[in-house]
This record gives structure tokens, C-alpha cells and sequence, in this order.
């Protein structure tokens, strides 16, 4: 893996950089010492946090699973899906029909979809795991018990507690009391893990095992990268003292820029990364993200011309994914015989190394972050560097990062709209509003 900051440090001053190091040592330091804000979180520091006898079961389970049905419906929402999806679209071929089908609820609240969801099980054999590590996030508990009466009905109660599986706190938490009740297997959520670094654990694994990912490498990966920061920290430091300076230097946007649409849900995992960790205390980058070539054409212009607020951090694959040439045409209607014989990695390569140079003269910073190439191993480093970096970061900034307080806010105001017990004098407040 490496950071590339040639295209952004010319854009901050060395005062500020020098500091913003200072800060993300000392964040470090409080990291190894364990007196960073939000010290009971921090679980995940290991990279692989599972005993090998938990690795063992999970992919047994899943092999089960893998036998039995033709989908496997993962009901999460946030740290709770996002991993798992991130790792599945990044590691899976394009158009290859998997042996399951994972299928994701639970994120969302639309009805249309669990209608739809519900209509396309119908002839399917399926199974569940359904995810939350408090076990009362709403979105997912009421598409859980959609689902689990539909399977229930379908193929009565015993054999639908093989085929569901609760991925929830060990002790804690309506999930955890219903499975227990209901009879359903279980893994654990470790209570010292928050959900945006639960990707490691059983939250991430088995869905990630059912899907045919190699989730030892996927392990391994991450293992491996933690005990190489503690060889040499410089490429974390590297990464979040740039991004900390720029935004100290005025940006308030860090776009993740990809040319690869495998990996659109690993932007997406990053942007509930940082958001959550760093969105605090009134400040904190906005992370947002954009994959080209397709948005050069929709957020192109406003990057390369709009208000310089942005900064951009590229996630660039080093080992083509394919092999595949451009043909030569002897007519050449289409005056491409130019790119004749050149790989489409080639043009791609082309195009990105043409935009950082488009968007460097337009005034917004360019990162890169290369990984070797694109397999469970390196994957698994790639997502375990970016959990420390968002330590380091958020710590150096002065929050904790790793709880997420603001997104009570809107549950509050939903029970009491909803009219749930106990919010009666919330919803008599909003309704004079
Ligand atoms: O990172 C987090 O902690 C959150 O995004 C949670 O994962 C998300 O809110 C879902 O919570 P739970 O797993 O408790 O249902």
C-alpha cells in the first residue's frame, strides 16, 4: 500500500503540516496508552479480533448456509452492512451469478422494497442474518420481523432456526433476548467494537463467507497490517496528517474518487467511516465521494471549477483487473484505431493520471492511495489502514471517534412522531412545530 501526497502537500503550509503531525503522534500515542477518547472501543486494533475456533464456526455456518438456499438475506443498517457490502462488490467478478445470492434489508425503511423483497422469495429458498449489534435499531428490527414470519411460515420454526442467524451484543439488546427465546443461532458483536469497525468480526465474515469471499486472506490481511503499523506508522501518519492539515488549511470536503465501480460501497463504507467518527463537536471533513470516469461527466465541472472547498483522495488499484484490448477496426469509422491494442486498464490509467493533473490545476489536492491489487488480502489491509487512520485523525482533531451521538437526534423525533411509549411529551412538542 502507499500514499502518494506529491499533488497535496504544495497546497498546505509546512507550519501547519509540522503541527498537525505533532497532533497526530501525540493522537497515537493515546492510542497505544489507551487514553484516547472512547478507549473502551478499540477491539478492533488487533485487525483480526476472532479466535481461530470463531473464524472455524462462522464458515461452517456459512457452508451450511451455502447448501441449503438460494439466498441469504442480510438485514443491517450502517457499520452493520456496509462492510460486508463494501468487501462483497470489491472481491466479486462483474455479471458472474453467484451460488447464493446475498441480498441486503434493513437499511432503509422503504416498503416497496420489502414488498418487492418479499414477492421475489417466494419461490426461493432463503436464509437470514440479520445484524445489530444494540439489537433495537428500528430499521432493521422491523425488516426482521417481516422477514423471519415470512420464513417461518414458509418453512415452519424449526428449520427456520437453522436457517436464521443473529449477529448481536452478547448479552444485551431486544435481538440478543429474541434469538435466545426463539431459538436462532447466534455470533457475538464484541461489546469493545463500534459498528463502522465491525467489518473484522462475525458482522463482516459470514455474510462475507457465504458470498465465497476468502475471508482468512480477508483476516489475515488486516492482522498483518496492524502489526505493520506497529513497525512503521509513516503511511497512516502520512494519510491523516494531510487530510487534518487540508482541512485545518481551509477544505471542507474530502471527495474518495475511485475509476473503479467495484468500488463504490467501499467510498460508501468510507463516508460512514469518517462521517460518523469525525462529524463532531461542530467540525470535521464531509466525506463524500465520486466514481469516474462516470461523475467526471455530472461532478466534474464543480470539482475542477466550483468553490475550492474540496480535496480529493483516489483509491487506485496498481494490478489491471482485466487484460482486455481495445480491437482494431479497419475502417475506423470511429478514429479509435489510435487506442488499437492498448489495454482498457491503459485508457483508464490514462484518464485518471489526466484528472489529477485537470483537478490539481484547478486548485483541489489530490491524495492517492494505492493498493497492490485487488484480493481479499490486500482488501483486508486497504480497510483496516483506513479504520486507523480515522482513529488517528479524529483523535488528533481532539474527538472521540468512536462514538456517534448525533445520530439520536432523528430517532428521538421519529419514535415520538410514530408515537412509541415514553416520547409523549417529545411528540407534543414537534406537533406545535
Ligand atoms: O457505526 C455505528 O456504530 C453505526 O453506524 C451502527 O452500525 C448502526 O447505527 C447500526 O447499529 P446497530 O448495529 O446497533 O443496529
Amino acid at each position: 500500500m502507499q500514499v502518494n501526497l506529491d499533488y497535496a502537500k504544495p497546497f498546505i503550509d509546512s507550519k501547519v503540516f509540522d503541527n498537525t503531525k505533532e497532533d497526530v503522534k501525540k493522537a497515537h500515542q493515546s492510542l497505544k496508552d489507551k487514553t484516547i477518547k472512547g478507549a473502551d472501543f478499540l477491539g478492533w486494533v488487533p485487525g483480526n479480533p476472532l479466535k481461530k475456533e470463531t473464524v472455524d464456526k462462522i464458515i461452517a455456518v456459512a457452508d451450511v448456509i451455502k447448501k441449503q438456499v438460494d439466498v441469504l438475506v442480510v438485514i443491517g443498517i450502517g457499520g452493520s452492512y456496509l462492510g460486508a457490502k463494501a468487501a462483497m462488490d470489491a472481491l466479486s467478478p462483474y455479471f458472474k451469478k453467484p451460488d447464493v445470492e446475498v441480498i441486503f434489508a434493513g437499511h432503509h425503511l422503504s416498503g416497496a422494497y420489502l414488498d418487492g423483497l418479499l414477492h421475489y422469495l417466494k419461490d426461493k429458498r432463503f436464509a437470514i442474518n440479520v445484524i445489530s449489534k444494540s439489537g433495537t435499531t428500528t430499521e432493521p428490527a422491523l425488516a426482521f420481523r417481516l422477514l423471519k414470519d415470512t420464513l417461518i411460515q414458509k418453512v415452519g420454526l424449526k428449520k427456520a432456526q437453522e436457517l436464521i442467524v443473529a449477529t448481536t451484543d452478547p448479552e444485551t439488546g431486544a435481538l440478543r433476548q429474541l434469538a435466545n427465546q426463539e431459538g436462532y443461532q447466534t455470533f457475538e458483536v464484541p461489546s469493545d467494537i463500534g459498528g463502522r469497525f465491525s467489518v473484522f468480526s462475525a458482522v463482516g465474515i459470514l455474510p462475507m463467507a457465504v458470498a465465497g469471499i476468502d475471508v482468512k486472506a480477508f483476516l489475515k490481511g488486516a492482522k498483518d497490517a496492524a502489526l505493520e503499523f506497529e513497525k512503521d506508522p509513516s503511511l497512516a501518519y502520512d494519510y491523516a496528517t494531510i487530510r487534518q492539515s487540508l482541512y485545518r488549511s481551509g477544505k471542507k470536503f474530502e471527495i474518495f474518487v475511485h475509476f473503479e465501480p467495484k468500488l463504490h460501497f467501499t467510498a460508501e463504507w468510507l463516508k460512514q467511516l469518517f462521517g460518523e467518527s469525525e462529524g463532531k463537536e461542530e467540525q470535521g471533513l464531509y466525506v463524500t465521494s465520486a466514481g469516474f470516469s462516470t461523475d467526471l461527466h455530472s461532478l466534474g465541472q464543480i470539482i475542477q471549477e466550483g468553490e475550492k472547498i474540496f480535496f480529493e483522495t483516489v483509491l487506485h488499484i496498481e494490478e489491471p483487473l482485466s487484460d482486455l484490448r481495445v480491437p482494431l477496426d479497419n475502417k475506423n469509422l470511429d478514429g479509435l484505431n489510435y487506442l488499437a491494442d492498448r489495454t482498457f486498464d491503459y485508457v483508464n490509467e490514462k484518464a485518471m493520471q489526466a484528472t489529477r493533473l485537470a483537478h490539481v490545476d484547478g486548485n483541489v489536492p489530490n491524495i492517492r492511495l494505492s493498493l497492490p491489487k485487488l484480493d481479499a488480502y490486500e482488501y483486508g489491509k486497504f480497510l483496516y489502514f483506513f479504520c486507523l487512520v480515522v482513529a488517528l485523525s479524529g483523535a488528533a482533531s481532539g474527538v472521540n471517534p468512536f462514538n456517534q451521538p448525533g445520530v439520536e437526534a432523528y430517532k428521538v423525533n421519529m419514535f415520538a412522531l410514530l408515537g412509541k411509549p415514553g416520547f409523549e411529551k417529545e411528540k407534543e412538542a414537534l406537533l406545535k412545530r
